[in-house]
């Protein structure tokens, strides 16, 4: 029995040891920690339950036969994120490079089946030269069934990709249908095809971090959420992301008890809207101000900065919240900001997470590099997700909110729960100007007689009354008091239920 347990060790002390010190070495001289290191610090300590240490891929082609590091470049199993269940895979770059053999991608399947089956998260942690070339299609067949699994968790189980190396090809199919990618800067980058196919086929010179590293990704494509300065603070903020989400579509998101009251009213919002209308303030401002604490954990704050997106949490509960930017394009909604809002707001819905939006839109965005980009089709997009939403939806008009952007930003005709405006809002289907020159085409000579009409119309519908004499709008409110009227409404809402009709799936406008 003692030669058996000392075997046993040995095997594990090999399996631990990846693909050997000096490819260790060679990891460490990057700036990167191995897969184990990396897990070492996601999960809480000791609570790593390591899954098929002991598999080993079953090419015999190329030399194959007599190389078969035990574990076969991925680390997997299950542990827990401040006490809560999280299942892991984290890519071994020391072992063939981290590619995906048939056997590697069996170990993800594997956990991936097992969350499902138990309600938990999915987190990758991405480090892998792709495919593993020796195995041909037996490697495709195992990146297929890692993405039919990607597909059949998405709205079961939140999936979290963290991009720590090469991520290319085909591969990068699997994170993209994951709910959140985060990226390591420098030393991550994710594209279909490299740099040299790309010399090839378009004659481009661009370098990997060029074409797919993590600032283009964050503020370029939006593939990916958030940029990271290294592995270490890459994985602390995933840990503390991690906080905000339930662990499952039937669960409701986890509370953290905070000191900050529910009834907190902050007087210098009163002071945040500039009495020029046209003039521009920072909407993060009033997010910071109403959440607890003041911790809002933003994503993509690089990509389509027009619109605002993040968690946050009031009275405790985790929220998502959507805001438009005032600072950027006036907050217009283009077509990057409806998908990065419409995904975010997709994402809430299937989890549980009510949605809060601040709204100051003027309107979508003119032009015709919108038109021809299919603004109708992706504007659509975030119509559908707020429309197709049953979750709690909090909506707070903070300025303008004209023609049909005022009906996409969570209206109350799209079932909004609890719809405020602040007493300065101005919600029509157009600006007074425009709208005059419309309706007054007749007196375009007479610029007196348009100012009067402009003044009269501005008076008229320039306002929240209108909407709310229709109950569009449920309440005006002061500024200061939005933290205290968003967290009752919430409160009220709590156990709220709302289906929608039963079909096999909509058809959302892609
Ligand atoms: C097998 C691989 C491998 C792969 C790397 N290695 N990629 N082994 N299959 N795909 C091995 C290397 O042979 C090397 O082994 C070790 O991993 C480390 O690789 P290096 O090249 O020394 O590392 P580095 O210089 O950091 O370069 C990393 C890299 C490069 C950029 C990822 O290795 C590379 O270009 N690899 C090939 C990438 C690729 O073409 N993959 C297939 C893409 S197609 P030793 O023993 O020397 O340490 C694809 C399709 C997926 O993935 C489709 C899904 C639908």
């Amino acid at each position: 029995m003692h030669d058996i347990i000392e075997q046993l060790e040995k095997k594990r002390a090999a399996a631990r040891l990846g693909g050997g010190e000096k490819r260790i070495a060679a990891q460490h001289a990057k700036g990167k920690l191995t897969a184990r290191e990396r897990l070492e610090l996601l999960l809480d300590e000791g609570s790593f339950e390591e899954w098929d240490m002991f598999v080993e891929h079953r090419c015999v082609d190329f030399g194959m036969a007599d190389n078969r590091p035990p574990g076969d470049g991925v680390v997997t199993g299950y542990g827990m994120i401040n006490g809560r269940l999280v299942f892991v895979f984290s890519q071994d770059f020391t072992v063939f490079g981290g590619a995906l053999s048939e056997a590697h991608a069996e170990k993800i399947c594997k956990v991936m089946d097992q969350a499902m089956k138990v309600g938990a998260p999915v987190i990758g942690l991405n480090d892998s030269g792709g495919a593993r070339i020796q195995e041909g299609v037996a490697s495709l067949g195992g990146y297929a069934e890692v993405f039919q699994r990607n597909v059949l968790a998405s709205g079961v189980v939140p999936q979290i990709s963290l991009i720590m190396g090469p991520c290319a090809g085909g591969a990068v199919y699997s994170p993209a249908m994951t709910d959140f990618i985060f990226m390591v800067k420098d030393s991550s980058y994710m594209f279909v095809t490299g740099p040299e196919v790309v010399k090839t086929v378009t004659h481009e010179e661009v370098t990997a971090e060029e074409l797919g590293g993590a600032l283009t990704h964050t503020s370029k494509s939006g593939v990916a959420d958030l940029a990271f300065e290294n592995d270490v603070e890459a994985i602390a903020m995933l840990r503390r992301f991690f906080n905000y989400l339930p662990l499952n579509n039937r669960e409701k998101p986890p509370v953290r008890p905070s000191e900050d009251a529910a009834d907190r009213t902050d007087l210098s919002l009163d002071t945040l809207v500039p009495d020029n209308p046209n003039q521009p303030y920072d909407i993060k401002e009033l997010i910071f101000k109403v959440v607890d604490d003041g911790d809002f954990f933003e994503l993509q704050p690089e990509h389509a900065k027009n619109i605002v997106i993040g968690f946050g949490r009031m009275d405790g509960r985790s929220v998502g919240i959507v805001a438009n930017n005032p600072m950027v394009l006036a907050g217009c909604l283009d077509i990057k900001s409806s998908i990065k809002a419409a995904r975010f707001v997709r994402f809430c819905d299937a989890f549980n997470i009510p949605v809060v939006t601040f709204v100051d839109v003027p309107g979508f965005m003119p032009g015709t590099s919108q038109e021809y980009g299919g603004i109708i089709k992706h504007g659509a997009k975030l119509l559908y997700a707020y429309a197709e939403c049953t979750v709690p939806k909090v909506t707070v008009i903070t300025r303008k909110a004209y023609g049909g952007a005022y009906d996409v930003m969570s209206s109350k005709h799209l079932r909004g729960d609890v719809n405020f405006s602040w007493p300065n809002a101005e919600i029509a289907v157009m600006g007074a100007k425009g709208a005059v020159e419309i309706i007054f085409r007749e007196d375009k000579g007479d610029p007196a007689k348009l100012a009067a009409k402009e003044a009269e119309y501005k008076a008229r519908f320039a306002n929240p009354f209108v909407a709310g004499a229709r109950g569009y709008i449920d309440d005006v409110i002061q500024p200061h008091e939005t933290r205290k009227r968003i967290c009752r409404s919430l409160a009220m809402l709590k156990d709220k239920k709302l289906e929608n009709p039963w079909r096999k799936h909509g058809n959302i406008p892609l």
